[in-house]
């Protein structure tokens, strides 16, 4: 398939053009690399380039001959969503459904969509099926959420087919060392508690002891990278013109803080400093995904079951790329 991957150099994106390209599929990657790396890619299959601009992406998708786009380019902090929406609303919700539109009228066949658990707000039953109710509890995931029904309402009316992935927390680096996670900032607890680790922070806080869960801190279903893109390499196949499927991506198994914490610390071999700090505010008690959807339709079926196995990837990572795709004189 020809394949145009918006935001293709960010974390999940890059982890999904490997794999796509190692399943044969013609990729071309779209990013602006505001939060994306060029490093993170192939040269010669990036476009360095703004969704903002529809006829730029008009122009690729008719010289590629595109036919099904995965759309991960969106910005995906939850607290500068809640002071900053407006670049939620454009960004996500205003470029993604100017995407959507030149891609029906490009005749674009198949559109994979990156969502997120934080479409289903505060969970009532955990695990979460994707039936749950949707109820997001900031802009960000509501701007997933009005994507998602705009998907499938497209789908629904015109002869294009989607998939709708809600990823629960993706986490951890390439088997072999050469991609992993490189926020700036970063805000994400796993690959802070490694930076706490090696001393480039002088702690990590824990938000929140309170909780109702068994230690009292945040429970996540955190899911290999590496899993996550296959997801995607198994949904464009599935994909059938005028349905809209969604899927869950999580383990089915949930983690606190301090279990990541000390998992880290064993997998490491050194005390991570931790102070405990209140509660982020937004953050739900437990995240855990029902994943029977996307093993039993898909058949997809993840390589990492256990919280160890993605530490391990993700302290691999870390101690060869202490300050990510850069070299430490360019930070
Ligand atoms: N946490 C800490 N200390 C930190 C950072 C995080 O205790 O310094 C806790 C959080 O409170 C949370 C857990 O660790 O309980 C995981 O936090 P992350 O920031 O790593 O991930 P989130 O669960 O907040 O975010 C992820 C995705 C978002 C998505 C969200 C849905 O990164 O894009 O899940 O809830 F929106």
């Amino acid at each position: 398939m020809r394949i145009l991957v918006t935001g293709g150099a960010g974390y999940i994106g890059a982890h999904t053009v490997r794999q796509l390209l190692a399943a044969g599929h013609d990729v071309t990657i779209l990013d602006n690399l505001h939060t994306g790396h060029r490093q993170a890619v192939p040269a010669e299959r990036l476009v360095v380039g703004d969704l903002r601009d529809a006829d730029f992406v008009d122009a690729l998708l008719i010289q590629k001959r595109i036919e099904a786009v995965v759309h991960f380019a969106a910005y995906a902090y939850v607290g500068e969503s809640v002071t900053q929406p407006a670049r939620y609303y454009t960004n996500n919700l205003l470029y993604a459904l100017q995407l959507l539109e030149r891609c029906r009228r490009q005749g674009v066949a198949r559109f994979v969509f990156s969502s997120s658990c934080a479409t289903y707000g505060i969970p009532t039953t955990v695990p979460i099926p994707e039936s749950a109710p949707q109820q997001p509890v900031n802009p960000y995931g509501n701007t997933k959420l009005a994507f998602e029904r705009a998907l499938a309402d497209y789908t629904a009316a015109y002869p294009l087919g989607g998939c709708i992935l809600r990823y629960f927390n993706a986490a951890g680096a390439a088997a072999d060392g050469t991609l992993g996670e490189d926020h700036t900032p970063e805000t994400h607890l796993i690959p802070l508690v490694f930076q706490a680790a090696v001393g480039q922070i002088p702690f990590v806080t824990i938000f929140g002891t309170d909780y109702p869960t068994p230690d009292g801190t945040c429970i996540r279903d955190y899911v290999h990278v590496e899993d996550l893109a296959a997801a995607h390499v198994l949904a464009l196949d599935a994909i059938q013109p005028g349905h809209c499927r969604a899927y869950n991506v999580g383990i089915g198994k949930g983690y606190s803080v301090r279990e990541v914490i000390r998992t880290a610390e064993d997998v490491c071999g050194r005390t991570i400093p931790v102070r405990e700090g209140p509660r982020r505010a937004g953050d739900p008690p437990v995240l855990v995904a029902d994943a029977t959807r996307i093993r039993r339709e898909l058949g997809w079926t993840p390589q990492y079951e256990h919280l160890r196995g993605i530490l391990e990837t993700a302290w691999n990572w870390h101690r060869r790329h202490p300050h990510g795709f850069r070299a430490p004189a360019d930070r």
